[in-house]
């Protein structure tokens, strides 16, 4: 097998995945990565060394596309801040890279145009990362509906919970504002809305969203009481006895990553803000209304400051019901489990409850469904998910990972997860349900 030449753009936290998954894969070389933080790629190096590979060159985000041609690149990885994936991904189609970005695929509809209009013209490959889908519970569900098991399905109740502390984590960084996330809907929500996409089969056409921000922020804060008097944690004596303050030094990934940047006057991000603080305009409770192209609908509820973190999903259909609860997180205590839990991305979380898979047939005893179950961050799912996109480990470690074929999400999967959070987005602003197609 000819080695594969890949750049990362974007070398955060969700990036050293990614590093690792390469570096383990003898077919590819991380031969670049990118960032506006020398430090944050000099860690993805120093991670490339631990694991035995050689280091990769660096360029600032505006030498990417240059630096494609010099250094040769295959294929492309985008780990930016949302609202900069199009500018990447655009980029690297244009440079003849096969691209993976993660999801959401971008932000907003005009963005989500000219990305699609850029495959077009170049005829390239893009992959969104929807790891959900390679979830084996969530992949049960997805069999058990193309196989009938309960008839046509005629609509679904959705509930998703956000804990306290990885759903507080979305208000103490960029997050936080929308014009780099897309809020919660967009940047969260894709997860789900792709999943509902992909389980049904369908395509959304007409959203209707309310919410708002009724938990965290300043105000929400000094009305519960819950609010401490700090705007950052690190350094804070008062954030030390707030269980809403992350501790980025006690993770030494965190303090690499972007403690030591800040020192070292090469980034001003500042990943631990007070999620009772000011300029926070995403929402952390929403209600969605959602009507498929298959005559479907969903009713759907994110909450961001539950004591619990999981989600509930019930289909309804002409021959019964399916339902499947997860419980990721079945409580958080006041400060966080050493090595779990402390932020998210790639660890499971601290104290995990029960999946269940539970069908109800018409006039039948309802009855758990068994799945096989994998070990590993989102249930599972991202080490499925690597070995997808870029083959089998080699040394046999991930055998048995492998997904039924056809998970991979393409950017037409993209661009109908982001078209539930955009109109949802729209529909916020005007109170009135949104078309899809009038999006684009
Ligand atoms: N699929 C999942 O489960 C999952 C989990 C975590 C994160 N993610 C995604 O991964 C991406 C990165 O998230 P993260 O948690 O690692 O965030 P992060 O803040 O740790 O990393 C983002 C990186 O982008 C860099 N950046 C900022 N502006 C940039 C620009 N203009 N050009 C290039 N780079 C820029 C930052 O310096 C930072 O290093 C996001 O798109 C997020 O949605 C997905």
């Amino acid at each position: 097998m000819t080695t594969r030449r890949a750049a990362i753009i974007g070398t955060g936290h969700r990036a050293q995945m990614y590093t690792q998954a390469l570096a383990a894969r003898a077919h590819y070389d991380v031969a670049l990565l990118s960032d506006p933080s020398p430090t944050r790629a000099a860690h993805h190096n120093a991670l490339l060394a631990s694991l035995g590979a050689r280091p990769a060159a660096t360029c600032a985000p505006e030498d990417f596309a240059a630096a494609l041609r010099t250094h040769s690149i295959d294929e492309v990885l985008v780990t930016t801040v949302d609202a900069t994936h199009h500018t990447y991904i655009t980029a690297a189609l244009k440079a003849g890279c096969r691209v993976v970005t993660e999801k959401p695929m971008t932000t907003d509809a005009a963005k989500c145009t000219t990305i699609l209009d850029t495959l077009d013209r170049t005829g390239g490959e893009l992959s969104v990362t929807f790891n959900y889908r390679y979830n084996p519970a969530h992949e049960k569900v997805w069999q058990l509906l193309r196989d009938g098991a309960i008839g046509a399905i005629r609509s679904v109740h959705f509930e998703w919970l956000l804990d306290v502390r990885h759903g507080a984590d979305y208000f103490r960084r960029w997050h936080r504002e929308k014009r780099h996330s897309g809020g919660l809907l967009v940047h969260k929500s894709g997860h789900h809305f792709d999943l509902v996409n992909w389980w049904l089969g369908a395509a959304p056409t007409r959203v209707h969203a309310e919410g708002g921000l009724v938990f965290y922020g300043r105000d929400n804060g000094e009305r519960t009481g819950l609010r401490r008097d700090y705007v950052r944690a690190h350094g804070s004596a008062e954030a030390a006895a707030d269980p809403f303050a992350i501790d980025l030094t006690a993770d030494p990934d965190l303090d690499s990553l972007y403690v030591a940047a800040e020192a070292a006057g090469d980034s001003a991000y500042v990943r631990d803000r007070n999620v009772f603080g000011d300029a926070i305009d995403i929402e952390d409770d929403l209600s969605v209304l959602v009507r498929y192209d298959t005559g479907a609908t969903m009713t759907y509820h994110l909450t961001a400051y539950s004591p619990w973190e999981g989600y509930r999903v019930m289909f309804n259909g002409t021959g019964g019901r399916l339902e499947l609860e997860v419980e990721e997180n079945t409580w958080q205590p006041p400060r966080p489990t050493a090595g779990a839990g402390g932020s998210h991305g790639g660890v499971v979380m601290a104290h995990p409850g029960r999946t269940s898979i539970l069908l109800r047939p018409l006039w039948e005893e309802p009855r758990e469904i068994g799945y096989e179950k994998t070990a590993g961050s989102h249930g599972g799912g991202d080490l499925r998910m690597l070995k997808e996109l870029f083959g089998p480990l080699g040394d046999g470690s991930d055998e048995g990972a492998a997904p039924a074929a056809g998970k991979g999400a393409t950017a037409r999967d993209g661009a109908l997860a982001l078209a539930v959070g955009v109109a949802g987005n729209a529909s916020l602003v005007s109170g009135a349900p949104v078309e899809t197609a009038a999006l684009w």
